[in-house]
């Protein structure tokens, strides 16, 4: 147990193994934590759980710290089994205990356990006094879950925020004041473009609305990673910025290659972009991890996506990395495809009518090489990028 401010405790598990979350969507080399929270006031009432593999380390730690029978009630912010995974073997311990959470959380919660647990529902606004503290509601609908919520501690003034705000970022250390600032706002970052991305409409509503309920916050304290104690309104200024259509002036160029035809292709379209003062990534998506590379495009203002074609298709990073764009719904970006090929070439149609389907304005109809590029065909991609980074000016 680790005091976060005055009443409000961290019960949670660091998690420094994790190297992958939501199956191998989320790669975490960094580690993760799942930050379960204990307000220990008249009344005790905890807040989430952790992932299962860690709930016996979890109830363990709560019956020596503060015995399970004293718990009042659990609050449940959010159902997702990274913080949910303790609460059939809590439940089994205490059937009574009260369960707070949104409509939503009760049926998500109905939905992964198939339990009628001492369900008591609640909306923003809703609020339920534990003596000196008092806990106040704020639904957060897809943030990033339909039944995600916010619990404000009135009275500690701490804002338990669940996942928004969050970073996987196992530490040592508990406090943003505590740790180096570059890697924090990269972790945040990535949790941002990776998690958020799809839902920065309900963000950036959402922060009007916490900003509009005029909340003392002195603490953000996230369901993963870092708390935010030192200036703990710079993390929501930063969401608000992310949530804005954030862009930065650079380009990302992704390409896969059979026998090295489309890495010339991009290599050169390189050249032409930097020709014209642009920073870009060239990035080979098999060989990097996708979550770095949706990093690496939520920064830029456009992509480039090139793939050889392979049996009138592309090939199937390039179609795994497009599925990913596609879902994640980024908005106000440019971009083309290019591609080499043997006799049917397929593959920069392929490539641009799904980054079509996936919003991005279709600056050109691409490039295609037959077979491998000579320098006439090299200069045309330079070219190429030079007429790419005069699209996005
Ligand atoms: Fe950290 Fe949406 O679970």
């Amino acid at each position: 147990m680790f005091q976060i401010k005055d009443q409000v405790y961290w019960v949670g598990v660091k998690d420094w193994e994790l190297q992958s979350f939501h199956g191998e969507e989320y790669t975490t080399n960094k580690g993760s934590s799942y930050n379960a929270y204990l307000i220990k006031d008249e009344k005790i009432a905890l807040i989430d759980t952790v992932w299962h593999p860690f709930k016996k380390e979890f109830l363990d730690n709560l019956e020596k710290e503060i015995g399970l029978e004293n718990i009042d009630l659990i609050v449940v912010n959010h159902a997702e089994p990274d913080h949910s995974g303790a609460l059939a073997d809590l439940i089994s311990a205490r059937p009574d205990l009260p369960i707070y959470c949104t409509a939503k959380g009760r049926d998500t919660i109905l939905g992964h356990y198939h339990q009628d647990w001492n369900f008591q529902t609640v909306k923003t606004g809703d609020s339920l006094s534990l003596g000196k503290n008092e806990l106040v509601f704020v639904e957060a609908p897809m943030l990033h879950w339909p039944d995600s919520m916010f619990t404000y501690v009135q009275g500690s003034n701490v804002l338990l925020s669940n996942d928004a705000f969050g970073q996987h970022y196992a530490s040592s250390e508990f406090f943003n004041d505590q740790v180096n600032q570059c890697e924090l706002f990269l972790e945040a970052m990535k949790y941002y473009a990776n998690i958020l991305t799809p839902f920065s409409l309900q963000v950036t509503r959402k922060i009007e609305q916490l900003i509009g309920l005029n909340l003392a916050i002195d603490v953000i304290a996230p369901s993963h990673g870092i708390i935010w104690r030192d200036n703990p309104l710079q993390i929501i200024e930063k969401y608000k910025e992310w949530a804005n259509n954030y862009q930065e002036n650079r380009v990302v160029v992704l390409y896969d290659t059979m026998w090295e035809g489309t890495k010339k292709m991009a290599e050169a379209i390189g050249r032409g972009l930097g020709q014209e003062g642009l920073a870009y990534s060239l990035l080979h998506t098999a060989k990097n991890d996708n979550t770095q590379i949706m990093l690496e495009i939520f920064k830029a203002k456009g992509i480039l996506v090139g793939s050889s074609t392979i049996n009138n298709g592309i090939l199937t990073s390039i179609a795994a990395i497009l599925e990913e764009i596609k879902g994640l719904k980024f908005k106000n970006k440019k971009a083309a495809a290019f591609g080499s090929y043997g006799w049917s070439g397929e593959s920069v149609k392929i490539i641009s009518n799904i980054l079509a389907e996936a919003k991005f304005e279709i600056v050109n109809e691409g490039i295609r090489v037959k077979y491998t590029p000579t320098e006439e065909d090299l200069k045309m991609c330079e070219e190429f990028g030079n007429n790419f980074a005069k699209a996005l000016k």
